[in-house]
């Protein structure tokens, strides 16, 4: 069996002339390209309204996490991100159909998406933990992740490293889980090996932690605030939309921060 595999893989080489490109190659061939563009906002409006359907017209997911708040994140993340997805280096099968080129369109969609999400205003409130190991949880903040994700989890833009505060509680939690592991394909090596020893009350504490950081003021929505390119988004029932964000009313979510 390995054998074969091994045989078809030369052939492909030398049939080719190269070697049959991985996800991960192609995924990076498209992050490149699309980083070369210059982004056009009107566009990235356009694309965004078929993602609005589950991230919401405000790009602010659920506090339930089923979909991640996307508003105000690094634009090289989002690419990346994007590029990964497509190329299924992080498999995302809910999304992966609206990725296509015929819905999503090539590297300068992509381009100008990324540029309309990052300066979309971020939720004034998102999903939070139980709040009861909060010490705990900014002493292993500190200890082990600053070096990468910053002292205020703000990311890195040079280097793709997301933005995580802000985040819906629930969401960090099922990442920190696939990457740890090492379900997240297109996870950072380096940040796997750093999470190896953690524990679930250290996993519980320091995304507690993290989802309690605020993002700077001036990338914060204010109260009430919706996204007035979707003035007609329709949005389900278990949404209530009266205290100027969507609450995720059922039974169970975590509740709102004080
Ligand atoms: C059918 C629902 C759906 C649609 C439509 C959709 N997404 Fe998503 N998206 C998801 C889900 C679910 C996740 C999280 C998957 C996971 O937990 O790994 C996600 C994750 C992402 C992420 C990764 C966020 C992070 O912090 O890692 C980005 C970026 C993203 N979506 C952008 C988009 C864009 C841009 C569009 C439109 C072109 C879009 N999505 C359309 C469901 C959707
Ligand atoms: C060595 C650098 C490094 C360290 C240390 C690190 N991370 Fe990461 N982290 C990354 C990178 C890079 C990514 C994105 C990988 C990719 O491209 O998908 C990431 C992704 C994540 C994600 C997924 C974000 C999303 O939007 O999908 C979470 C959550 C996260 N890190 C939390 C943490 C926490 C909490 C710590 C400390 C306990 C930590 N990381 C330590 C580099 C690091």
């Amino acid at each position: 069996m390995r054998k074969s595999i091994w045989v078809t893989s030369l052939l492909c080489v030398l049939a080719t002339g190269q070697v049959v490109a991985q996800p991960t190659d192609d995924a990076m061939r498209e992050y490149e390209q699309a980083m070369e563009l210059t982004p056009n906002l009107e566009n990235g409006k356009k694309v965004y309204r078929i993602c609005s359907v589950c991230h919401t017209p405000e790009g602010w997911g659920l506090e339930s996490g089923a979909y991640p708040q996307v508003a105000g994140q690094l634009p090289t993340v989002l690419i990346k991100q994007l590029a990964d997805i497509r190329a299924r280096n992080r498999d995302n099968p809910t999304m992966l159909p609206f990725t296509s080129p015929n819905l999503l369109g090539g590297a300068q969609d992509i381009a100008d998406v990324a540029a309309y999400i990052s300066q979309l205003p971020m939720s004034p409130y998102n999903g939070v933990g139980h709040g009861n190991d909060l010490e705990w949880g900014e002493k292993l903040y500190k200890d082990n992740c600053t070096e990468c994700h910053g002292e205020l989890g703000e990311g890195d833009l040079e280097d793709h490293i997301p933005a995580i505060y802000g985040q819906h509680y629930r969401y960090l939690l099922r990442q920190f889980e696939w990457i740890k592991i090492e379900r997240r394909r297109n996870a950072d090596k380096k940040m796997v090996k750093q999470i190896h020893n953690f524990t679930h009350r250290d996993i519980r504490a320091v995304l507690d932690y993290v989802s309690r950081i605020r993002p700077p003021k001036e990338k914060i929505a204010k109260e009430g605030w919706r996204n007035p390119d979707f003035p007609n988004f329709a949005r389900p029932a278990h949404l209530h939309s009266g205290a100027g964000y969507a609450i995720d009313k059922r039974p169970g979510r975590p509740m709102r921060p004080e």
